[in-house]
């Protein structure tokens, strides 16, 4: 029998680098998929699987989804720069919108019962109070948040149609370290 493990995409990076350590302290099985264009090889431990490839490398989903029982998806990969999101629209729309959906058509077959979302504040755009609440609308200024918000809109159809649960959180300019 395949042995459940958590897939983490983008885990090379800041925010996923982190959910890494902490899974790893609670020995939550892990497998990471990066393709390491902004991330950092020494942030995985080499005990944990890694597949280094873009998240919409078929062969690569392929090999990993069926090596591994995938028992939930934690969605970091993307690019976040929302000025560069400005002068070259379509390497976001690329990478955080079309370069998702091999995964997520990945976690369709496989039957992934769930995949949390590395959204951002930037779907609300410029908030007309503060605290944003959840149900404020949304109103992306820049690309970044429009790719954003796409693929909330994708995860909500695949959970509609497909059962793939989801959950999309809008977390805002993440900080601090690691104390190790
Ligand atoms: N850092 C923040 O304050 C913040 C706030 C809100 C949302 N987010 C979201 O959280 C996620 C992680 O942010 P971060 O700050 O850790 O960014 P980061 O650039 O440090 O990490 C992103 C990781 O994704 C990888 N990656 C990018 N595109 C990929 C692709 N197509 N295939 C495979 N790997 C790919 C990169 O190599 C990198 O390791 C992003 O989706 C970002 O939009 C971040």
């Amino acid at each position: 029998m395949k042995s459940p493990k958590i897939l983490l995409t983008g885990a090379g990076g800041y925010v996923g680098s982190h959910v890494l350590q902490l899974f790893l302290e609670q020995d939550m099985p892990c497998v990471v998929l990066d393709d390491l264009s902004k991330g950092h090889r020494q942030a995985l431990p080499s005990t944990i699987p890694f597949f280094e490839a873009n998240i919409d490398n078929e062969k690569v989903l392929d090999e990993l989804f069926e090596s591994f029982t995938i028992s939930g998806v934690l969605h970091f990969a993307g690019f976040i720069e929302v000025g560069e999101s400005v002068n070259d629209p379509l390497k976001y729309y690329n990478n955080n919108v079309v370069s998702a959906i091999p995964l997520l058509e990945k976690c369709r077959t496989f039957q992934v019962p769930w995949i949390v979302f590395s959204s951002s504040a930037a779907v609300y755009g410029e908030p007309k109070t503060a605290p944003i609440r959840e149900d404020a609308p949304h109103s992306p200024t820049n690309p970044y948040g429009m790719t954003k918000w796409i693929f909330e809109e994708m995860l909500r159809t695949y959970e509609t149609l497909h059962g793939v649960r989801s959950i999309s959180l809008r977390y805002f300019n993440a900080a601090g370290a690691y104390p190790k």
